[in-house]
Order: structure tokens, then C-alpha cells, then sequence
């Protein structure tokens, strides 16, 4: 499993959701604002504190990944959250996805978090991959993927179904290597 994560980095404190966030994570589920919100997030406002409190820790625990907060350090305020998925130990590789506020978008606070955690992932959490897809038609998140320094390694044709069509899925990956280009573009 991964160890605890915190990580302080461009003005944006990243660690995993627990109980002190109840107030902020009650209030989006009850806007029904939850793109900002780990998949899997709770949809009713009755199950916000059994998730921040168990389910968000059994995640690190059973070894799939992390469910990470993303708070603006200067003002203590949740802006969006960042996590790792579908980790394999074997080969060492993990997933990364993101999102942000709808009110605080275009700050760059995904891209620092992308780049924070696919750095931490790869320098603490012993991975040799973090991987990346990101819908083509979805300009904002492959934008962040290049600007947070990940590689692009090619497109999954019609790799999505929205209920209505297929979409395809730009792949990126951060490996070692990719670190201190990632640094120097900051
Ligand atoms: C994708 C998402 C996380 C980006 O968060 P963000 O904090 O606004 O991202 P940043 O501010 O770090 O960077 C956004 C980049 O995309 C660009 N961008 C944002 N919206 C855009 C749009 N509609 N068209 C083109 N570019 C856009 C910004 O200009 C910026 O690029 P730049 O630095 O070159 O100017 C946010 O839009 C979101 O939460 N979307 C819904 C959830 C989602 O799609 N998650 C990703 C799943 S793979």
C-alpha cells in the first residue's frame, strides 16, 4: 500500500480526505457540485462522514490507490481533489485522475497537483509509471497533463461510451525520467 500522503507544494496542500473536511465535502454533495470529487464519492449527504471517516482510508489500506484533497494552503479551503486508482504493486503503476472546483478552475491548481502527485508517486510511493487518460474533447484535463509534464504516448480510439457515443482517450505517463523535465517547465 501506499504510505500516508502530504504533500505542500505551489501553494496547494495535498492529503487524504478525513473527517475535517466533512463540512466542505457535505456542502458539494449537497449543490450536487461533485466533479470535484474522488469517483465514488457519496451522492446523499447521509454518507459523507462514513466515507471521509472508513471508505477513503480502506482505499489506501486495501492497496488500490489514494483519495487526496487538494486545499489551498493560504486560505484552508478545498478546491478540488487528485488520486491515484487501479494501482498494480507487481508492476508498479497507477493511474492518475483530477478535478477541480467549478469556481476555481483555471488557477492552475490541477496542474500542480497532476505534477505534485505523479512526483510523489514515483519518488515515495514506489511506482515506476503514472498513467494518464484524458478524453481528446476534454482540452482543459490534456492541457494539464502536457503543462504538468507527462508524456504523451498516443490515442485509444473510441475507448470511451457516454451512453450515446464513443469517445477517444489521449494516453500520458510520467515515468523517472520525466521528472526533471516536469521541473524545469514549472
Ligand atoms: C480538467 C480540470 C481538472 C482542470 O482543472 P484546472 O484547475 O482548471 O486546470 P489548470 O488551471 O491547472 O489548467 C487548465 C489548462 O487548461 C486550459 N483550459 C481550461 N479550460 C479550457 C477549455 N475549455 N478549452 C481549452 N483550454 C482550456 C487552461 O487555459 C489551462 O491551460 P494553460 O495553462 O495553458 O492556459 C477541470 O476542468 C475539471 O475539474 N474538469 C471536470 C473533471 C475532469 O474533467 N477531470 C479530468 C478527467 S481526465
Amino acid at each position: 500500500m501506499f504510505p500516508p500522503v502530504k504533500i505542500v507544494s505551489g501553494g496547494l496542500e495535498i492529503r487524504e480526505f478525513g473527517p475535517p473536511d466533512a463540512a466542505q465535502v457535505t456542502a458539494l454533495v449537497a449543490a450536487g457540485d461533485r466533479t470535484a470529487l474522488p469517483p465514488g464519492s457519496p451522492g446523499d449527504v447521509a454518507d459523507v462522514d462514513r466515507w471521509l471517516a472508513e471508505t477513503v482510508h480502506q482505499r489506501r489500506l486495501d492497496g488500490a490507490g489514494v483519495h487526496l484533497t487538494i486545499v489551498e494552503t493560504a486560505s484552508g479551503e478545498f478546491v478540488g481533489s487528485v488520486g491515484l486508482r487501479d494501482t498494480d504493486w507487481a508492476a508498479g503503476t497507477t493511474e492518475i485522475g483530477y478535478g477541480v472546483r467549478a469556481g476555481r478552475r483555471g488557477r492552475g491548481y490541477a496542474t500542480g497537483a497532476a505534477r505534485a502527485v505523479g512526483r510523489w508517486a514515483l519518488v515515495d510511493g514506489g511506482m515506476r509509471r503514472v498513467q494518464l487518460h484524458a478524453r481528446l474533447d476534454n482540452v482543459a484535463s490534456v492541457r494539464v497533463a502536457e503543462r504538468a509534464g507527462y508524456q504523451r504516448e498516443g490515442t485509444l480510439r473510441m475507448a470511451v461510451w457516454d451512453g450515446e457515443k464513443a469517445h477517444d482517450l489521449a494516453v500520458f505517463s510520467m515515468i523517472a525520467i520525466d521528472l526533471e523535465a516536469a521541473e524545469a517547465a514549472r
